[in-house]
Parts: C-alpha cells; sequence; structure tokens
C-alpha cells in the first residue's frame, strides 16, 4: 500500500473507530469526530517528532531519527541518504583541497594567494622561508606593508606584472646573500598569486661564468699580445744571430705558457664534466710516488738552471705497499701539481719533503712540505680559486688553476685538502683520504698499474 493511500486508510480507520463507539450511545457523529481528532493529534505528535529530529540533525548530522509512519519515515530515510552523500562529497572536497595545499606546501617555489585588495590569504612553507611570512600572523595584512621592496610595491602599483621583480631576501647578509625573483600572476577577478624563487645561486653561476670567461681571455691576451710584439719586430728589425735566438726563446717560452693554460682548463674541464672516478681502480701508491720522484726532479733541474744548486727532494713511504682506489691519471695531477707547487715557489736549495703514511683510522694522508716563502694567512682560504695567484710575477708561468684542479680531483676521491703555512715557516699542502679508498696492496701486487 503507497503511503498516501495507509494514511487515508488510517484516518477512516479512527473515524469509523470512533463512529462505531458512538454507536452504542447514539452519538455517531461526535464519535467519528473524537476518531478524526485522536488521528490528527497522533499525526501532529509524529510530524513534531520529525521536525524535532530535523532540529537535531544540524548539531549532530548522525542523529538516528526516531520512529515515524510510513510516509514521514520514508521522508527521513531519504533526508538522511541525501546528508550521508553531502557528507561523504564534502569529505572529498576537503580531501582534495588538502592534497593540494600539501602540494603547493611542498613547492620548493614561494607561493603567495592575495586578494583583490592586495591581502594575504594564504602562504606555503617556501614563502615564510623566503619573505618571513607567517601564515597565521600575516593573514589579511597587506603584502606591501610586509615587503617594502620599491620594486615590488611599484609593479603593484601600477599593476604591471609582465616583468619580475628582483630583491633582496629579509634574511640576505653579506656573508650569505639571499636573492629572490618574484613573479605576479593575475587571476580570478582582480586577485593574485605571487610566486618567487631562489635565484642565488644562479647570479653566482651567472657571475662566475662572466668572471671565468674575463680571466681566460684575459689569460690568454697577455702571452698572445707579447708573442704578436715578438713576431712584429722579427718582421721589422734587421736583428743579429744572437737577438734572435733570444726572441725565439722568449716566444717558445709564451707559447708554452698558452699551452699550459689549455692543458690546465681541459683537464679542469674533463674533471669537471667527468663522471665519479671508478673505486674499483685499485693504483700502487708506489707508482704513483716513484714518477713524482722523477718527474720532481727534472723540474727541479729545469727551474733552478744549470749553475743554481738542485732542490733537496726527500721520498718518505717509497716502500709502501698501499693502493689507492680512483683515476691515477687525476691523482697523479693533483699530486704533481702539489710537488711542482713546492719546487716553482721554493727557492733552489731548498727542501722539499713528500710524505705518505698511513693513518690510524685506516685512512692515508699525502703530504708535500717546503722550506719556501710560506703563505699568508690572508691567501689561504681562497688558494684554490680559479686564478687565483699571490704574486703574479713570481708564479712566472703558473696558470693559477693547479690549486683549482687539485681541489676537485680531492673532492672527486672524497679527500681533504689542508693548506698549513705561515710567511717565512715554508708550507705543507697535504690530502687525506678515507679508509674506504686505500687498502694495503699484497706485496708484489702491482699489476693494476695504470
Ligand atoms: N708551496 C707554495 N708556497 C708558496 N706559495 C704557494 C705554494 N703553492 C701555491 N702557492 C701560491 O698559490 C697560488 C696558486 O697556486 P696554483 O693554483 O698552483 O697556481 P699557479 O701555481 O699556477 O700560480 C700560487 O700562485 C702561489 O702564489
Ligand atoms: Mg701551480
Amino acid at each position: 500500500m503507497s503511503p498516501p493511500i495507509f494514511r487515508l486508510a488510517s484516518l477512516l480507520f479512527c473515524v469509523g473507530t470512533g463512529a462505531l463507539a458512538g454507536l452504542a450511545w447514539r452519538t455517531e457523529i461526535p464519535g467519528a469526530f473524537s476518531g478524526a481528532l485522536v488521528w490528527f493529534a497522533l499525526d501532529s505528535w509524529r510530524a513534531l517528532r520529525l521536525t524535532g529530529w530535523l532540529q537535531r540533525l544540524r548539531k549532530d548530522p548522525s542523529a538516528p531519527p526516531p520512529r515515524l509512519d510510513r510516509l514521514r519515515g520514508e521522508v527521513a530515510e531519504r533526508i538522511q541518504r541525501l546528508l550521508r552523500k553531502q557528507a561523504r562529497e564534502a569529505a572529498e572536497h576537503e580531501n582534495r583541497l588538502r592534497n593540494l595545499q600539501l602540494a603547493l606546501q611542498a613547492l620548493p617555489n614561494g607561493v603567495v594567494i592575495l586578494d583583490e585588495a592586495g591581502r594575504i590569504e594564504w602562504c606555503n612553507r617556501a614563502a615564510r622561508e623566503h619573505f618571513g611570512l607567517d601564515e597565521q600572523r600575516d593573514v589579511a595584512q597587506f603584502v606591501t606593508h610586509l615587503l617594502r621592496s620599491p620594486a615590488l610595491v611599484q609593479s603593484l602599483a601600477a599593476q604591471d606584472f609582465d616583468e619580475a621583480v628582483t630583491l633582496e631576501s629579509p634574511f640576505s647578509t653579506v656573508a650569505r646573500p639571499q636573492r629572490l625573483e618574484v613573479r605576479f600572476f593575475p587571476y580570478g577577478q582582480g586577485r593574485l598569486l605571487m610566486l618567487s624563487r631562489d635565484i642565488t645561486v644562479i647570479e653566482q653561476a651567472e657571475a662566475m661564468r662572466r668572471d671565468f670567461v674575463a680571466n681566460v681571455s684575459h689569460e690568454i691576451r697577455t702571452p698572445l699580445t707579447v708573442l704578436a710584439g715578438f713576431v712584429e719586430t722579427l718582421q721589422t728589425l734587421p736583428l743579429g744571430e744572437e737577438e734572435r735566438r733570444d726572441f725565439l726563446e722568449r716566444m717558445a717560452r709564451q707559447a708554452a705558457r698558452m699551452k699550459n693554460l689549455v692543458d690546465d682548463l681541459l683537464t679542469l674541464s674533463r674533471i669537471e664534466g667527468g663522471s665519479p672516478p671508478d673505486t674499483r681502480e685499485w693504483t700502487p701508491v708506489r707508482t704513483l710516488l716513484q714518477r713524482l720522484d722523477a718527474d720532481g726532479r727534472a723540474l727541479s733541474a729545469h727551474v733552478s738552471g744549470p749553475d743554481a744548486p738542485r732542490h733537496e727532494l726527500v721520498f718518505e713511504g717509497l716502500g709502501t705497499e698501499a693502493e689507492i682506489a680512483g683515476s691515477a691519471s687525476e691523482l697523479q695531477s693533483a699530486l704533481f701539481n702539489l710537488v711542482n707547487n713546492a719546487i716553482r715557489y721554493t727557492p733552489p736549495g731548498g727542501r722539499i719533503v713528500v710524505g705518505w703514511a698511513l693513518l690510524p683510522d685506516g685512512g692515508a694522508r699525502f703530504s708535500v712540505r717546503d722550506s719556501g716563502p710560506g703563505i699568508a694567512p690572508e691567501h689561504l682560504p681562497r688558494l684554490t680559486e680559479r686564478f687565483y695567484r699571490i704574486d703574479a710575477d713570481r708564479s712566472r708561468g703558473g696558470t693559477g688553476l693547479g690549486l683549482a684542479i687539485v681541489k676537485h680531483v680531492a673532492q672527486r676521491h672524497d679527500a681533504a685538502l689542508a693548506i698549513d703555512s705561515a710567511p717565512g715557516q715554508g708550507a705543507c699542502f697535504s690530502l687525506s683520504f678515507p679508509a674506504s679508498r686505500i687498502r694495503e696492496g699484497k706485496p708484489g701486487n702491482s699489476a693494476t698499474d695504470a
């Protein structure tokens, strides 16, 4: 039976029962009327229960419906189903919103949402780190009151959002500069999305690249100018045999200087761009030291000249059986750069000690100690910068790239470069390798010699 018919039937039943009861006292009509009243009272009571439940639902959406007649029961059930569906949808929306917020939080770029008036509505963690904004404290504040960069204020005032604005982060210090790039994206009706990104590293890399190109150009131009001058002189002036030989020698020196520079640049770019050295390639340390010994003596003879005394070159640990993991050619190049410096910067007759020692932790240290002029403390932190020379004249043909190469090779082999020196005290350059790169080779095991 459908609910309306059931309702009609219950009304008729009440009216009928009232009329029948009234029949005994011949009061059928008042009886029927009383039956109708009873039906009405019951019906109103159920209606009140339904509205009471609807009231309760506002506070507690899961409140169970009261027992009701079929029609109202069905109404209550449909309402309940609708509410459950709404709750599910709301939870889904909330979940989606939360995930979106989490994604925005995870962005490395700063995100600030501004309302139509330029007030902050929301910001992510990166924005907090960039500008020191606080999501709780700064909500509803005008962004221009908090970020007072003139370029940013002007861009907002002019509503000119084509160009990115670069500004200094409030956390920027001289020791740790932090530069930011801010862009505005209008959306919706007059609302703005403000995105920021940290461009400190990009700007520094750009500055380094510019410096590098300028340095290389300068380093090449100097010998090239000298060379061109000599060529012109040779072409225009009638020179004696002696003078010609002298000129050609000087030209050869300049050409060698340019060749050294290009060689060092190539080495540096090869190390920088190359894959990390193979840790399965083991080289006997003795082989490296023997080569250094031979090359060092030849260099000492070359730089001292025929008349001056040679350097006193001492090699310690030549009997070592240890092996070292990494690129043999890179290691040889780094170690020779240190020996090369010691020989070039120590006057002839000076003493140079090249040492190799195993450390208690299983690692090993390679060191080059000289009795040369030493290095003032202010230069020490900068020595490994490319093209950094304390005294370009004294460096005589050096490229200024030697220690930059040493530093790179050290990094690629997990080694630490230490420089210990004071003016007049000589200098000691050392490379400490970790235990993972050193092993005690078996005697006679030099097959891996590269
Ligand atoms: N053993 C040393 N004694 C004194 N000064 C040194 C020594 N080794 C390096 N230096 C200084 O460090 C500078 C950088 O060295 P390096 O990078 O090898 O460049 P280069 O030798 O080509 O000038 C040198 O110009 C020199 O002034
Ligand atoms: Mg050098």
